[in-house]
């Protein structure tokens, strides 16, 4: 019997109506368009706003995007992952609520909080479940509602962040497309440069958490700059290497999207082509486990069957890694 792989047969994906740009937030902290597309690349981020929507309403909108394009029912689907830092509420999980709205009744579903690399160790954690052949169509979620945690007077955070959702079906393969080969790192002596330090078991919410703004994400950007161009652009040349891949061989290169300056900087230590490197910072900034699901859905039509993606992540943590795979359809 020839080996099980897991494809992506599907992407759907789904961003708030309300666009916050760099001209709104000049008006909000000190800061301009030029500071930021500079030292960013960022233009634009949506927003989710309106009382009581959550994650969870983003990650529907894209698992119903999914469904829509794929054919796939709530009742078919067998596994449920999401990926998220800003789920609705620390328990249950935001698989679960997703799972209650979507109508999906024969999974089982489960919370990945990785930081900004959450959907790639999603993608990575189900593929073993399609390629043990327990598993025939999984879907992995990406989605952050940031603006929840982002402090709007701190100017060297709040242009980064966007709220966005973003899902892909992974279903099993006998022809060796899909995921390929997957190199995943995490490293605990990262997390003093990029937390939310306050409303977990360490620190309970309390008066003084909020006086003291400690539910907010806090970032060194510097520090995390260094480690995310390093570990990203390692990983991903390290696995170009092991499968004998130059630049040329990539038809795709899909970076976490948290600073075009990192994105350029990734691309150029592998030597792909700017033209191949998928891009979406400038209008959606940092949507966090959105990120490469997102860039799936916006470039979708332009990827075609066996095309070789190499994607590479980097979030809080510090997590990282890259994944090698191919890519199983043609859309029309
Ligand atoms: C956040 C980041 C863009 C800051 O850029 P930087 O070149 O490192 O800037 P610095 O932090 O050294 O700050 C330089 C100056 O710019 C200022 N500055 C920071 N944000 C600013 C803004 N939005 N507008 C104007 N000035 C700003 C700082 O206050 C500082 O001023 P000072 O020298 O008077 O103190 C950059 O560090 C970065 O992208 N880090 C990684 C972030 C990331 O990817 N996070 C997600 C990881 S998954």
């Amino acid at each position: 019997m020839s080996k099980i792989t897991a494809a992506i047969t599907g992407v759907g994906g789904y961003v708030p109506e309300y666009i916050l740009t760099n001209e709104e937030l000049s008006r909000m902290v000190d800061t301009s368009d030029e500071w930021i597309m500079s030292h960013m690349g960022i233009k634009e981020r949506h927003i989710l706003k309106g009382e009581g929507r959550a994650t969870s309403d983003m990650a529907v909108e894209a698992v119903l995007d999914l469904f829509k394009k794929t054919g796939c029912k709530p009742e078919e689907v067998d596994m449920l992952i999401v990926a998220s830092v800003t789920p609705d509420m620390p328990f249950p999980s935001t698989a679960n609520i997703v799972s209650d709205k979507l109508g999906v009744k024969n999974a089982f579903g489960y919370d990945i909080n990785a930081g900004c690399s959450g959907f790639l160790y999603s993608l990575v954690t189900a593929s073993k479940f399609v390629e043990s052949g327990s598993h025939k169509k999984v879907v992995v979620v990406g989605a952050d509602k940031m603006s929840s945690i982002v402090d709007y007077t701190d100017r060297t955070t709040c242009p980064i962040f966007g709220d966005g959702a973003a899902a892909v079906l992974l279903e099993p393969s006998t022809n060796g497309e899909g995921i390929i080969d997957s190199m995943m790192r995490v490293d605990g002596s990262g997390r003093k440069h990029l937390y939310q330090l306050a409303g977990g078991s360490q620190l309970p919410a309390t008066m003084d958490t909020v006086i003291k703004r400690q539910h907010y994400v806090y970032q060194e950007g510097q520090p995390v700059f260094k480690a995310a161009v390093t570990n990203m652009s390692d990983t991903a040349v390290a696995m170009m290497e092991k499968h004998h891949l130059k630049g040329e061989d990539v038809a795709w290169f899909i970076p976490h999207q948290a600073n075009m300056r990192i994105i350029d900087a990734c691309a150029r230590r592998m030597e792909v082509t700017k033209d191949k490197v998928m891009i979406n910072i400038e209008k959606y900034g940092n949507t966090t486990a959105a990120t490469i699901p997102l860039c799936m859905w916006d470039y979708e039509k332009k990827i075609k069957k066996g095309d070789k993606l190499i994607i590479a992540t980097f979030g809080a943590g510090f997590t990282w890694g890259a994944v090698y795979l191919t890519w199983a359809y043609d859309t029309k």
